[in-house]
């Protein structure tokens, strides 16, 4: 199946079968996360859109599969994953029995998920980079890109029309894509949502390949992609404001 430059509708535990060994360049992506009972209380709202985005989906999500399936789609292992904490530890094991490098970077947010009394107050996003030696690293000289902690204002939010439950901010998956890809190369999101990640490869002329099993999703991800009207990083700016103290 020919899945280059196209959104594709359908389970990516299957479709990534159908990827030939090695041939993407990076895999920037943010699948559904492993959510236990006590995560957190009083999620009033996002409970809610939790299980809309997650929970037909939550039993099937192994990292570890997952992983072996990227690992052999990759040309050199090279990826970022927003995840939970719970499956910082898979990851981290994954890289470590792999000798690859690992790094997590860190969103932080404004706008904290309301927790239960004796819980800390989570105000941050994780994201697992892990790239294998040779995997691509642009230094972008006089951009500020290599900060592992961003500050993001989430209190100014203006998701694009095509908003999704947990749409990722757009600059910061461009950043990523700009520094660990070039122009022409090939990337994969296995859970593509509103299709940010999408949205970075048209403006940043890179290929991909992105699957989205939520029809409502896919829909809007290819309405989203189409309409060029929308600069999303213009939408955005009020968005980030990674100068100013949270
Ligand atoms: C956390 S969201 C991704 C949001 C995305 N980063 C964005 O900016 O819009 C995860 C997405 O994965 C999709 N998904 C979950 N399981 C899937 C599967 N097995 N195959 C394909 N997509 C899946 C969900 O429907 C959801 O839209």
């Amino acid at each position: 199946m020919d899945f280059l430059n196209k959104i594709t509708l359908g389970n990516s535990y299957l479709l990534l079968k159908e990827i030939s060994d090695k041939s993407i360049d990076l895999v920037v992506t943010d699948p559904p996360y492993r959510i236990h009972a006590d995560s957190g209380g009083g999620l009033h709202n996002s409970r809610k859109w939790l299980k809309n985005v997650h929970d037909s989906n939550l039993d099937e999500f192994d990292p570890d599969k997952f992983l072996l399936e990227i690992k052999r789609v990759l040309k050199v292992f090279n990826a970022y994953i927003f995840c939970s904490k719970d499956l910082l530890v898979d990851y981290i094991n994954f890289a470590t029995e792999n000798k690859y490098n690992w790094d997590l970077l860190i969103m932080g947010k404004t706008n904290p998920i309301p927790t239960k009394n004796n819980k800390y107050l989570s105000d941050i996003e994780y994201l697992m980079y892990i790239r294998e030696c040779g995997a691509c690293f642009n230094n972008l000289v006089g951009k500020e890109h290599f900060y592992k902690y961003k500050k993001i204002k989430m209190t100014n939010v203006k998701a694009s029309k095509y908003g999704h439950p947990t749409e990722k901010p757009l600059n910061i998956i461009k950043e990523l894509i700009e520094i660990s890809s070039n122009k022409e190369d090939i990337i994969l999101d296995p859970f593509s949502g509103s299709g940010t990640t999408v949205i970075a490869c048209r403006d940043l002329n890179r290929k991909f390949i992105a699957f989205e099993i939520n029809k409502e999703f896919y829909e809007n991800s290819i309405k989203r992609y189409q309409d060029k009207s929308i600069n999303d990083s213009m939408e955005q700016k009020t968005f980030f404001d990674l100068d100013e103290e949270l």
